[in-house]
């Protein structure tokens, strides 16, 4: 008789497995189905960023400095425009705005981000009803002084634009006065951004709705042919320029009735400007015009500190970021379409356009999922479809991030308490161990063991997560910290493969090999799956290119690496060496150069000399200890042959020598953190980095290793994060970041203030053990695809001790 057998959860890990697939499935199922309702009318948010919005940073919660700068719109991660980007979308055409002083703010909030001096001198003179040019950085943009919204000039332009959209409509008849004066109604306007009714309410004593509302009616008459008028919901975003050129309204933004001067309180009364923008409303449900009712988000009555002293204009970060609201409309795609990644402009952009390849990994994912929900975990090589899921990923929302003090203090306490509740005593394994003997075994069971490196990787990647998730990079001691981290793991990477070739003499190929393709395989996998680049991900080639340092340097003349002064003499002359082939003007450059002739890579020889050199020395420093490591403790354990007055001293002295040491440790790291408190920015941070990054990592190594208790005891939790932190660094900017990096990623299925605290912890929830279990599995799949090239057969692993994972 056959037995029903029930599928038994035999370990933790198969557990996790299955609640993981349970999760993204309803993760998924659920963001679908939003993306169905909501965002099928709107896949490209254009329409989100037109009409909607909030501020993540407004003082309601608690920022009371310089508010009003990160603007939210639904779903999408809105990009600050400078002035090279704003020459670019604009073309040959020019930008136009017309209005009443309203528009005029934010034509000068536009122009501002081109150049800001020339702006200021500018602004300081008095206020005049004129027209204005600006002309600066390749760019045009003109103010038409037009409150009413009648003027010749405004027509003349809008005939010309329909001209560019819709040639077959203009009629040959030229307006009477001809345009050939204003000079630059000839030039195509890439936008037009229309705004008025405060002037209809303050100076039309009688019939002031009539009045606009014919002005707005003449523009839609003169600008558009037909009764549509070309929302930008409606249009595909295909093609290089984007949206198009557009037409764009401008709400009638309420001012702050209680704060106005009595004689316009008298006349601007709410239920005039009301009225006006139910018109604007009308015609924008039923004929499409585009109305930025986003503004009237930015500036609603809970906001007002929003308003300047006048109570009808805005400050100038809310003007800057209705700016922005309009170039992102019009520029994103357009921006897209020339640059490819970073895709950090993801509002009314088509994001990233799927080619087949994708599509195809994407229908079998969503095939995939459920069947292996049901299946079970058996198959193990599934790295592409792990990738896979992170292209699922791009039908969620992306969100901005607004940094809080509290935001970061509440992820570290969690992380500190995690790490607390998991400390676990010395371990033993028995699989380990049977293939480390002798000196290996010993010597790392002490100092800077396996599970102690491990908890030093994770403790660092939970910080880094940390600071990409909460957006704290415009944070100086948060950055220095940061880059104190990387250091980090490079002194790691000099350490521990200086240990392995020193204690293992294994110079193979096949080492060499296992090494960089564990490192490398999921770096430059994703390049073709996400349309990234291999630079992207930043530290496997970082590490790759140290890995390799340390090799040569260790490999030349081997046989003399047991001769102290040799081997030392070959470090220093590797690090000259690197020094001048990052330095050196032209190597690097000379390498791109055959790159990009040979198989047509390119890459920022500047860039990567910054990086190289940021952390030139610190691998060398790990390199050091690692010898003298192995050296003091060959002295302390093993007979000398020919013992010598140093070597007499440090086998007598030696408890002296660590309190010495730990003493001076403990002092190094709070000088440390107080001189670089006096560096005033990145820049000149960076400058000292090289030189002094090793000193708050050595000490940090003799204070971790000073007792016996701190050198036998680890967190379990930071060693497990700590051996998948190549993973969890990698794919974090797919599964848990998004807009490559610049925002988060969002289910958005909840709606909320956009705090952490009060909205976005749930998306945090959900997505977080998703993230983490999908880091594991691809874990799990680059150490079964490295055996499997390499034909690896020895069981015990080598490979995880040394390399940088
Ligand atoms: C525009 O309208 C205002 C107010 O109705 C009027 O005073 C002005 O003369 C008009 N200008 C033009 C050029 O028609
Ligand atoms: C987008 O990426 C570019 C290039 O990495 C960066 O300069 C810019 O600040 C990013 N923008 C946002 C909004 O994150």
């Amino acid at each position: 008789m056959p037995r029903i057998r029930f599928p038994r959860i035999s370990s933790p890990a198969e557990a996790f497995n299955r609640s993981s697939y349970i999760l993204i499935l309803i993760v998924l199922v659920a963001t679908i189905c939003r993306y169905a309702n909501l965002d099928a009318q709107d896949p490209y948010k254009c329409g989100a960023l037109l009409r909607d919005g909030q501020w993540l940073d407004s003082p309601d919660f608690g920022y009371p400095q310089r508010p009003f700068q990160n603007w939210q719109a639904p779903g999408c991660i809105l990009h600050e425009y400078n002035g090279p980007e704003i020459a670019r979308c604009a073309g040959k055409g020019k930008i136009l705005f017309v209005g009443d002083s309203t528009v005029r703010q934010i034509f000068w909030a536009m122009a501002k981000k081109i150049d800001p001096y020339y702006v200021e001198y500018e602004r300081a003179k008095p206020d005049e009803h004129v027209d204005i040019m600006f002309a600066r950085g390749g760019v045009t943009l003109k103010f038409l002084w037009d409150p009413f919204l009648n003027s010749s000039s405004l027509f003349e332009e809008l005939r010309a634009y329909r001209k560019v959209v819709d040639p077959l409509t203009v009629s040959e008849k030229p307006v009477g006065g001809q345009g050939s004066g204003s000079g630059t109604g000839n030039q195509r306007s890439t936008i037009i951004f229309i705004g008025g009714g405060l002037w209809h309410a303050r100076h039309i004593q009688v019939g002031a709705l009539k009045h606009f509302k014919d002005a707005v009616d003449n523009i839609a008459y003169a600008a558009y042919s037909s009764a549509t008028t070309g929302g930008v919901r409606t249009l595909p975003l295909s093609g290089e320029d984007g949206i198009g050129d557009r037409i764009l309204f401008g709400p009638v933004l309420e001012p702050l009735y209680d704060t106005l001067s009595p004689a316009r309180a008298a006349t601007i009364v709410p239920e005039k400007i009301n009225e006006m923008n139910q018109y604007l409303e009308q015609l924008s449900t039923r004929q499409g015009l585009n109305v930025l009712w986003s503004y009237s988000n930015m500036t609603s009555k809970r906001h007002r500190e929003a308003y300047g002293e006048s109570g009808i204009h805005v400050i100038a970060n809310v003007a800057s970021r209705m700016a922005d609201v309009v170039l992102n409309l019009r520029c994103n795609a357009k921006a897209a379409h020339q640059d490819g990644y970073p895709y950090n402009r993801t509002c009314c952009n088509d994001y990233r356009p799927f080619n087949w390849i994708q599509v195809f990994v994407l229908l079998c994912s969503l095939v995939g999922f459920p069947v292996l929900a049901i299946r079970a975990v058996r198959a193990r090589k599934r790295s592409r479809s792990n990738e896979s899921g992170s292209i699922t990923f791009a039908l969620f929302n992306k969100v901005r991030k607004q940094y809080t003090n509290s935001d970061f203090a509440i992820f570290s306490s969690i992380a500190l308490v995690l790490g607390i509740l998991s400390t676990r005593g010395p371990v033993y394994s028995p699989s380990r161990r049977r293939c480390e003997s002798g000196l290996g075994t010993s010597v790392r069971q002490s100092f800077l063991s396996r599970s102690q490196t491990d908890e030093w990787k994770g403790w660092m990647q939970f910080f880094i997560l940390t600071y990409h998730y909460t957006g704290a990079s415009n944070q100086l001691w948060i950055y220095e910290i940061i880059r104190i981290l990387i250091a980090s793991y490079l002194f790691l990477t000099g350490y521990c493969h200086t240990m392995y070739f020193m204690e293992e003499k294994d110079y193979s190929f096949r080492r060499i090999a296992s090494v960089l393709i564990r490192l490398n395989l999921l770096a430059s996998l994703l390049p073709f799956a996400m349309r990234t680049t291999y630079a992207f991900y930043y530290f496997a080639p970082l590490v790759s290119f140290w890995f390799l340092v340390v090799w040569v340097t260790m490999r030349i003349h081997r046989n003399r690496n047991e001769y102290l002064p040799f081997l030392l003499g070959k470090i220093i002359t590797s690090a000259i060496a690197v020094t001048a082939f990052i330095q050196l003007k032209g190597i690097l450059e000379f390498i791109f150069l055959i790159l990009r002739m040979a198989c047509g890579i390119t890459g920022n020889s500047h860039e990567l000399r910054y990086q190289l050199g940021l952390d030139a020395y610190v691998v060398y420093a790990g390199m050091f200890v690692a010898i003298l490591h192995i050296r003091v403790w060959s002295i302390l354990s093993l007979p000398q042959l020919h013992p010598t007055l140093l070597t007499e001293m440090i086998s007598r002295y030696f408890a002296l020598f660590r309190a010495f040491f730990v003493f001076a440790a403990a002092i190094v790291i709070p000088v440390f953190w107080i001189v670089t408190r006096r560096s005033q920015d990145t820049h000149d941070y960076d400058w000292w980095q090289p030189y002094i990054a090793w000193l708050p990592i050595v000490s940090f190594v003799v204070l971790r290793n000073s007792t016996r208790f701190l050198r036998s005891h680890h967190s379990s939790v930071f060693a497990w994060l700590g051996r998948h932190s190549l993973e969890t660094y990698t794919l974090q900017y797919h599964i848990w970041l998004a807009g490559d990096g610049g925002g988060l990623l969002s289910t958005g299925l909840f709606q909320g203030d956009g705090t952490i605290k009060h909205d976005r912890w749930r998306d945090f929830a959900l997505i977080t053990p998703i993230f983490i279990w999908m880091s594991w599995r691809v874990a799990g799949a680059t150490t079964t695809i490295t055996n499997w090239i390499i034909k690896g057969e020895d069981t015990c692993e080598k490979l995880p001790e040394m390399s940088m994972r």
